[in-house]
C-alpha cells in the first residue's frame, strides 16, 4: 500500500473513531453505516475502541450447562456477558432462551457486541436424518446438501447460528466410534459430501436469516487414532496427510466454510492446537482460509495432558500462537490472555487478528445489522419438523441402505404374506434410529422398524414381535427359544442385530466390532429353522460378520436412519424402493484384518494364494468382506464398451471415458457408477486404484445409458518424494463398475 494510502488509511480510522466514540452512544452499532459500506473499517473502527478484555471475551466460548442442578450459572453468565467476557455459547438453543441473552449481549454490555449461539448440528436438528456414514453411502450429493439445509433451516428458527458440521474426518478403521459421524474412506468422495454440506447449510447468502456458519472438523487426520482408540496418537506420514486426511478439508475451505475445529489428536508429536504449521501455514497461508477456528472442548486445556505445556498460561500462549482463534470451554484465553500480553508475551497483535475474525463471523451473519433475526419465534413454530422435512428424511434414509446380500432372492417380501416373525431388541428401539449425535431430536418422533413393518403390510398379515436380546445383545433369558419358536410358526422371518446408539460416536470406539452380545449365537440359531429370513443390521459402523455373513442369505446395512428408519427400511423390504445404496467404508471380515481398505498400496508381493511368500493372511482370506462401493439391487446392471476417446494424453490435455450400463433385470432402479484409476507406475508408491468419480443414473428395466468421464491432468497428481504435488507421465488403468472390486479395464499413457 503507498505511503499516501497508508495516511490516509489512518486518518479515516481515526475519525471513524471520533465519530463512533464521540457521536455514538456505545452500544448502538447496529445502525452504523459503516457495516454495509464498509465492513472491514467498521471492524477495525469497532476494535480500535474496545479493550484488551472485550477482544479477549470474544475468543471465550462457555457451555449452556442444562444439567445442572440448579440455575445459579445463570447470574454469573448473564453478568459475564455483560462484562463482555462471553462471545459465544454452545448448548444454549430455543427462541426465548437465545433471545434472552442476546438482549444482555445487545442491550448491557458497554458495546453492545452480538453472541453467536452454537450447537452440533450433526445430521438434522429435530428432524433427524440418517447418520453421515449412512447419508454417505447414498452417493447423492443433491439429497445430502437437502438433508444440511433442511437441519439449517430447522437450527436457525431455534436461535442457532453455527454449527459444529460437516465432520469430514476419513476414517480407515471401524474400531473408531466417530467413524459414523464421517463419510468413510475415501478422500475424494469425503471431499465432495464436505462441500455439498458446507453449502447445504451455509445457504447461497449466509446473512439469511436461516444460514448456519458452517464448520470443518476434526483438523486434522482424527480419524488416524491408533488402534482405532478415540483421542490417541496419530502418526502417519506426510503423503498419507496430504493425500488421505486434508482433501475433505481443503474441499471444505473451497466451499468457503466459515469455521474450521480443531482436532484433538497430535500429529507426530505436535498436538494438532499448538499446530501452528498446520493450522497456519497450511490452512490459511497456503489454502486461503480466513474464517475462524474454534477448539474442541477443552482442547486448549489438554495441551496440558499432550505434555506440550507447563500450565495452562503456556497452552493458550501455544494454541494463540498456532492460530485457534475461540477457546470451547476451557476457560483458558480467558483466564491467561490478558497478563501474557501485559507481560509482553504474547502481542495484542494476535489477540487483535483472533478478535477480527470472530466480528467478522458475527457480521457476515448480519448479527451487527439485526442482532434478533435469527430469534423469530413464527419460524420456530412453523419450521420444524415439517412434512417436507419428513418426507426428505425418508428418501434420504432409503437411499443410504445397502443391499448387502440376497442370494436366494428372499427380498424383497410380499406385503399379503400371512406371518412374519420380527425378532430383535432393536426392531423397537426408538432411540438407537436416531445415531450417534442426535442433537434435540425426540424418540416420540421416531417412526421404528416394528412400525414401518406393520404400517406396511396388508391388514391381514401378522406380524409378530419378540425381542430376543437386551440392550447390550446378550439374550433375555430364554426368549432365544422363544424367537426361534416363533420364525418356525411364520412364513418368514425379519431379524434385526446390530448396535445400540451410544456403541458408536465420540468417546465410542470397539475392540471387537462383531455383533454384540449374543446376537451371532441368535441368527445362527435361527437359520436353522430353514425359513426366508431377513438380516437387518442397525450399527454406526462397519461389522465383522464373517461367520454371520456365511449362514445368512440375505442381508440389509440400514445403520442408523433417523425418524423415519421404520418407513425406509419397510420401504426397501417390501419393494417400494429398490435399494442403490454401496458402502463408502469397508466391511473387514474379522478385527484382526484392521485396517483394511479399498485404496491400499500393492506392496512388492502383493497377495496371491497360490504363492506363499506374499502379503496375505493364513487363518483368512486377505480381502474384505463387504469392499468400498459396493452395494447389490434388486435387479442387475452390465457395464460394456469401456472405451477412451484416445489412447494417450498429453499432460495439460484431457481424455473422455465412456461406459455403456445397461439394467438387466425385472426393476428399475439408480445405480453409482464408479470411476477408479491407478498409476501403474511412479516416483512414489501409488494406490492399486483410487476413485475419480462417479455418478448415479437411473435406469429402467432393459434401459442402457452411456456413462462419460473426463479424465484431467489433476486427476493424475500426487505428492512425489519431495512432497511437491506433480503428475508424471506414464500407463493409467482405467476401472469402472459398480463395487471398487466390480469393475472392467482399459488403459490410457500419459505422454510427456
Ligand atoms: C466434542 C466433539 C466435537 C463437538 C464438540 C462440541 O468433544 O469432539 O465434535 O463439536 O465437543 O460438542
Amino acid at each position: 500500500m503507498s505511503k499516501m494510502l497508508k495516511i490516509c488509511k489512518s486518518w479515516f480510522i481515526c475519525l471513524s473513531i471520533i465519530f463512533l466514540t464521540t457521536f455514538y452512544p456505545y452500544g448502538k452499532l447496529y445502525s452504523d453505516p459503516l457495516q454495509e459500506s464498509n465492513p472491514d473499517h467498521f471492524i477495525d473502527s469497532l476494535l480500535s475502541i474496545m479493550t484488551i478484555e472485550e477482544k479477549i471475551g470474544q475468543l471465550n466460548m462457555f457451555h449452556w450447562p442444562w444439567s445442572a442442578q440448579d440455575d445459579s450459572f445463570k447470574t454469573v453468565y448473564e453478568k459475564m456477558i455483560r462484562d463482555g467476557k462471553i462471545g459465544s455459547f454452545l448448548g444454549i438453543y430455543g427462541v426465548k432462551n437465545t433471545k434472552e441473552l442476546q438482549k444482555i449481549a445487545v442491550e448491557e454490555s458497554r458495546l453492545g457486541i452480538p453472541l453467536l449461539f452454537a450447537f452440533d448440528v450433526i445430521h438434522g436438528w429435530r428432524t433427524i436424518f440418517p447418520v453421515p456414514l449412512a447419508e454417505a453411502c447414498s452417493w447423492d450429493l443433491e439429497t445430502i446438501e437437502k438433508t444440511a439445509r433442511a437441519a439449517a433451516v430447522e437450527a436457525t428458527s431455534s436461535g442457532i447460528h453455527w454449527t459444529f458440521a460437516p465432520m469430514v474426518d476419513i476414517a480407515r478403521d471401524p474400531r473408531w466410534g466417530r467413524i459414523v459421524e464421517g463419510s468413510g474412506e475415501d478422500p475424494f468422495l469425503g471431499s465432495m459430501i464436505a462441500a455439498a454440506r458446507v453449502k447445504g447449510f451455509q445457504g447461497d447468502k449466509l446473512d439469511d436469516e436461516n444460514t448456519l456458519l458452517a464448520c470443518a472438523k476434526h483438523f486434522t487426520a482424527y480419524g488416524g487414532v491408533e488402534g482405532g482408540r478415540d483421542y490417541n496418537t496419530v502418526d502417519i506420514s506426510d503423503r498419507t496427510l496430504f493425500e488421505v486426511y486434508l482433501p475433505p478439508f481443503h474441499a471444505a475451505v473451497k466451499a468457503g466454510v466459515a469455521t474450521i475445529m480443531g482436532a484433538f489428536n497430535e500429529i507426530a508429536g505436535v498436538p494438532m492446537h499448538a499446530n501452528e504449521q498446520l493450522l497456519t501455514s497450511v490452512l490459511r497461508n497456503q489454502w486461503g482460509f480466513n474464517g475462524l477456528v474454534v477448539s474442541d472442548w477443552t482442547a486448549i486445556k489438554e495441551l496440558q495432558s499432550h505434555g506440550v505445556a507447563a500450565d495452562p498460561a503456556a497452552a493458550g500462549m501455544l494454541a494463540l500462537r498456532a492460530g485457534v482463534d475461540i477457546d470451547m470451554v476451557s476457560g483458558i484465553y480467558l483466564t491467561e490472555l490478558p497478563a501474557l500480553v501485559k507481560a509482553g508475551k504474547i502481542s495484542e497483535d494476535l489477540i487483535n487478528q483472533a478478535a477480527r475474525r470472530v466480528l467478522k463471523a458475527k457480521h457476515a451473519l448480519g448479527l451487527f445489522n439485526d442482532p434478533f433475526k435469527y430469534h423469530n419465534i413464527q419460524r420456530e413454530q412453523n419450521n420444524i419438523l415439517s412434512a417436507e422435512n419428513l418426507q426428505l428424511a425418508r428418501d434420504m434414509a432409503r437411499k443410504s441402505i445397502v443391499l448387502l446380500k440376497n442370494s436366494a432372492n428372499i427380498l424383497p417380501l410380499k406385503k399379503n404374506l400371512k406371518s412374519i416373525a420380527l425378532i430383535g431388541g432393536l426392531a423397537t428401539d426408538q432411540v438407537s434410529p436416531l445415531g450417534a449425535w442426535a442433537g434435540i431430536g425426540d424418540t416420540h418422533d421416531v417412526i421404528s422398524i416394528l412400525e414401518g413393518i406393520r404400517g406396511a403390510v396388508s391388514p391381514k398379515t401378522k406380524v409378530s414381535f419378540q425381542a430376543a436380546y437386551d440392550s447390550n445383545g446378550f439374550e433375555n433369558y430364554g426368549e432365544f427359544q422363544k424367537a426361534s419358536d416363533l420364525v418356525k410358526k411364520c412364513d418368514a422371518a425379519i431379524v434385526v442385530l446390530g448396535e445400540p446408539a451410544q456403541m458408536s460416536g465420540e468417546a465410542a470406539s470397539r475392540a471387537d466390532i462383531g455383533l454384540p452380545g449374543d446376537q451371532t449365537r441368535l441368527i445362527r440359531m435361527l437359520v436353522k429353522n430353514n425359513k426366508p429370513l431377513v438380516l437387518i443390521l442397525m450399527n454406526g459402523r462397519p461389522l465383522a460378520l464373517d461367520e454371520v455373513a456365511e449362514e445368512t442369505s440375505t442381508i440389509l446395512e440400514t445403520w442408523h436412519l433417523g425418524v423415519q428408519m421404520g418407513n425406509a427400511v419397510a420401504d426397501v423390504v417390501f419393494g417400494d424402493y429398490n435399494p442403490s445404496g454401496k458402502l463408502t467404508v469397508t466391511f473387514p471380515r474379522t478385527n484382526g484384518q484392521i485396517p483394511v481398505y479399498y485404496n491400499h498400496k500393492n506392496t512388492g508381493r502383493p497377495p496371491d494364494f497360490s504363492d506363499h511368500y506374499t502379503s496375505k493372511y493364513i487363518d483368512i482370506p486377505w480381502t474384505p468382506l463387504y469392499p468400498f462401493g459396493y452395494g447389490l439391487s434388486y435387479t442387475t446392471y452390465s457395464y460394456n464398451d469401456l472405451k477412451c476417446d484416445r489412447r494417450s494424453m498429453i499432460i495439460n490435455d484431457s481424455l473422455l471415458i465412456s461406459v455403456q450400463v445397461t439394467n438387466n433385470g425385472p426393476w428399475e432402479g439408480e445405480e453409482i457408477v464408479q470411476l477408479y484409476l491407478q498409476d501403474e507406475v511412479a516416483s512414489v508408491t501409488r494406490p492399486v486404484k483410487e476413485l475419480k468419480g462417479f455418478k448415479r443414473i437411473h435406469l429402467k428395466p432393459a434401459e442402457s445409458q452411456k456413462v462419460e468421464f473426463l479424465i484431467t491432468p489433476d486427476m493424475l497428481s500426487f505428492y512425489d518424494q519431495r512432497m511437491m504435488k506433480t503428475v508424471e507421465p506414464g500407463k493409467f488403468k482405467v476401472f469402472i463398475g459398480g463395487s471398487s472390486e466390480n469393475t472392467i479395464e482399459q488403459t490410457f499413457e500419459l505422454m510427456q
